[in-house]
């Protein structure tokens, strides 16, 4: 989960590195780099933490070149210090090199052909790529490239720069986002289109190994074995806004009260008159009626947790078992799937690194794929045959909110258009879910109105709890879920979800005076259960925060604090009972002082398993 650029065209390139990994900063802000070719000598330039301190040092060396390579990083081998950053040099000096991804045999290639020879200067896998870089190098950079890449082991985007190719920068990559682009004034390479920016005119999309060769005016591809080849390019169609708070302290809180309009366009964006249409969907008819017979959700973290959700709705409204897997998890399981099982992968960056992967096991063993995407042209939406794009808009704050509800919206959908299909949806209901989902905007905007004061308060009171727990039983546990990431991301508070009814197998030992138990019960069959579970808790002296909505109004539960959302269909109601969730952790971190943006140990996507 790093982010390189490079470019090679008119005008000084370091000021346009810079605000290009300005806008990677989402996928990791451990440390940042760049380098450039200058009178024939590679110049590099690294800063631990954030880009700015890295802009800071550009802006008083105030270098000049027309091609160079930058990089924003978040550690993975070695810690987050200036001679970890990138970009890593041969001992020569000859080769500088940015990279995204992981080398897993990096210790076995240190053994074999680095130990004795050549000493490190960093804890990174990375540096010891350009170290063979400079071991294989016999005056054809192509061919050092080619040999290089082929001793790896793992993921990898590269962009490296040459000394003695002083006009050339180059690029590979292997299960990691790389993008060539042609603008205006230039070359770039990019781990994704923000960081080019408006100017993108076309783009080039390397496959595994593929080598390129950007210079001002060419760009030339070769295979991996160095042959040379063609390749076209496609247009630049991508969704990349500027940064821009307006009137909010933070990215988060923007975003939270951006949830309306991003449920409503992505809404609109399938709903027309009265029936879900999928423009990128073709999951035909006979397939969903007598073929599909079962379904997968696949994500990481949030999105996972809108799956739990998307499971639900999916059960009862299409009548097809439906299991949710952590992509991590399901990659290395058994899967006992085929032609007819529906594989859904759910990611706002279309990035992540375990759900691609998981992708491409599950399309390998035939599944039907269809991914819930938020950024158009992410390495996930390119290799799904069924997408469903969520219009929340460009995330920047790493813990997610708006993309959340609008996955959650299009499972939703999803559930309406293939229960439509199989008829397992009555008629009235059917009515009466899409009038519903209609107003679906409205009442989420009503609900963070009316509930972003009482959780300003409430995390007065809480924010100095050492332990938060969060409950709920079936489509509620996926709230708490992720209603307790929300916390523990930003806020750092130690936070735990958990199926209510099993809070007393074990964990209900650490419930002690004063300890916070958020509970989530919204209309259900096993509303009532979940208030048992709260008055156990409470009679070992937790206070209990009940998130409920309308229905319950008069429920029979005396929890400390009670938040009522209002009432909507069952099916829907996980995207009003999250949004007090939401305020109160950013509310919580606020209180903190915390980084809500980008907080520590994190980036927004997590391109590497
Ligand atoms: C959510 O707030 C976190 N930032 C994280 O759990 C995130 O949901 C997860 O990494 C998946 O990211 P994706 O949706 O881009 O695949």
């Amino acid at each position: 989960m790093c982010g390189i650029i490079g470019k090679v065209g008119a005008g000084n390139v370091f000021p346009e590195l810079i605000n290009g990994l300005k806008n990677l900063e989402y996928r990791g802000y451990d440390s940042a780099g760049v380098a450039g070719v200058i009178d024939n000598k590679i110049l590099r330039f690294r800063q631990e933490g954030r880009i700015s301190n890295l802009e800071t040092e550009i802006q008083k060396a105030k270098p000049e070149s027309f091609i160079g390579i930058g990089h924003t990083r978040w550690a993975t081998h070695g810690s987050p210090t200036k001679e970890n950053a990138h970009p890593h040099m041969s001992n020569d000096g000859k080769f500088a090199l940015v990279h995204n991804g992981i080398i897993e045999n990096a210790e076995e290639l240190k053994k074999s052909f680095l130990d004795g020879k050549i000493k490190l200067a960093s804890q990174t896998d990375t540096e010891i790529v350009v170290q063979l870089m400079e071991l294989f190098y016999n005056g054809d950079v192509i061919s050092a490239i080619s040999e290089t890449c082929k001793a790896l082991t793992g993921s990898f985007a590269f962009g490296i720069l040459c000394e003695d190719t002083p006009n050339t920068l180059y690029a590979v990559g292997q299960s990691s986002p790389l993008l060539i682009v042609k603008s205006k004034t230039g070359h770039f390479i990019a781990s994704d289109f923000c960081a080019v920016g408006e100017e993108a005119e076309a783009v080039y999309r390397l496959t595994d190994g593929e080598i390129c060769a950007l210079t001002e005016n060419d760009i030339k591809f070769f295979n991996p074995s160095g042959k040379s080849i063609e390749k076209y390019p496609e247009k630049a169609e991508f969704s990349c806004s500027a940064f821009d708070k307006g009137e909010y302290d933070h990215f988060m809180l923007k975003e939270i009260f951006e949830q309306p309009k991003a449920v409503e366009d992505t809404i609109k964006s399938f709903l027309k008159e009265n029936e879900i249409v999928f423009p990128n969907v073709k999951l035909y008819d006979n397939y969903i009626k007598e073929k599909l017979d079962k379904i997968i959700i696949v994500a990481c973290g949030s999105a996972y947790h809108a799956g739990l959700s998307g499971k639900g709705i999916l059960e009862k409204l299409c009548k097809i078992p439906c299991s949710v897997e952590i992509a991590s998890e399901f990659r290395y399981g058994e899967t006992f799937i085929n032609e007819n099982t529906l594989g859904i992968f759910i990611s706002q960056s279309g990035e992540t690194a375990d759900t691609l992967a998981a992708l491409r096991l599950a399309k390998k063993k035939g599944a039907k794929i269809l991914s819930i995407v938020n950024v158009t042209g992410s390495a996930i939406a390119e290799e799904s045959e069924n997408v469903i794009y969520t219009k929340a808009g460009r995330e920047i704050a790493v813990a997610t909110t708006k993309a959340y509800s609008a996955q959650l919206v299009s499972l939703y959908a999803l559930a309406l258009y293939m229960g439509k299909i199989k008829g397992s949806i009555e008629e009235e209901k059917y009515k009466n879910l899409i009038k519903e989902f209609k107003i679906l905007p409205e009442k989420i905007e009503k609900t963070i109105k009316t509930f972003t004061p009482e959780m300003e308060e409430l995390a007065n009171k809480i924010y100095k709890k050492k332990a938060i727990f969060f409950i709920g039983r079936l489509n509620d546990f996926a709230t708490a879920a992720e209603g307790s990431l929300k916390m523990k991301e930003i806020s750092y508070i130690n936070s735990q979800s958990y199926p209510a009814g099993e809070l007393k197998h074990g964990t209900i030992s650490l419930i002690e005076d004063g300890t916070i138990v958020v509970a989530v019960a919204g209309k259900s069959k096993v509303f009532s259960k979940t208030a048992s579970n709260v008055s156990e808790v409470q009679a070992r002296g937790a206070d209990v925060i009940l998130i409920t909505d309308e229905s319950e109004k008069d429920c029979k539960v005396t929890a400390e604090f009670t938040v009522t959302v209002p009432e909507t269909l069952k099916e829907f109601q996980n995207s009003l009972l999250v949004l007090p969730l939401q305020l109160l952790s950013y509310y919580t971190a606020k209180n903190l002082g915390c980084d809500i943006d980008r907080p520590k140990n994190l980036a927004k996507s997590v391109t590497v398993e």
